[in-house]
């Protein structure tokens, strides 16, 4: 099966997530970066991130449109925000076309729910395959193995493609 992890990461910690998928299952890793990146400090981070986020923006990708066509699953990931999936992502799964592909979504939080991210990012796969989700708390590679269980289990699913969890 051909393999793309579509993500969007400010801090590192999805990047990071992303990059682990990749060596256990081989799934190619495809980074977004908006064509005006968010600022990555204090106040102001929260402000511009939250806004956007809560105000549902589709901000411009600089590596749009994607070729995802010989890919049959799309593994989604993104940070939270304020409850919600990144606007990145929105404009992703806004602008991209993918129809009938098996989606997978993981999101990185610092404790929070992902409940609403997921629901929100579900309403643009209605025509996809919906195979899955798992949320992940801050990963580093200092506290990775104490989400190793969960995620080995999503990256066999993935590779099964089978559903998760
Ligand atoms: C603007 C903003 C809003 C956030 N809102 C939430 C939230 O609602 N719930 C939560 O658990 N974490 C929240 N976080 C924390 C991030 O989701 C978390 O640090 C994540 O691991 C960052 O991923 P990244 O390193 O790939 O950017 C927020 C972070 C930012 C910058």
């Amino acid at each position: 099966m051909d393999i793309a992890v579509v993500y969007y990461s400010l801090e590192g910690h999805t990047d990071f997530i992303a990059r682990k998928i990749w060596e256990q299952t081989g799934a190619v890793p495809i980074r977004l970066f908006p064509k005006k990146e968010f600022p990555n400090d204090g106040f102001k981070k929260y402000f511009w991130c939250g806004k956007s986020s809560m105000f549902h923006e589709k901000p411009e990708l600089s590596n749009e449109p994607l070729q995802l066509d010989t890919y049959d699953t799309i593994v989604v990931g993104t940070p939270t925000w304020a409850g919600s999936m990144t606007s990145p992502i929105r404009s992703f799964l806004a602008k991209e076309n993918l129809k009938g592909k098996q989606v997978y979504l993981f999101a990185c939080n610092s404790g929070g729910k992902d409940d609403k991210c997921f629901a929100q990012m579900s309403k643009y796969l209605e025509d996809n395959t919906l195979k899955g989700w798992a949320s992940f708390n801050q990963p580093t590679e200092e506290n990775f193995e104490t989400m190793k269980g969960e995620f080995d289990r999503f990256c066999e699913a993935i590779q099964a493609g089978k559903q998760y969890p």
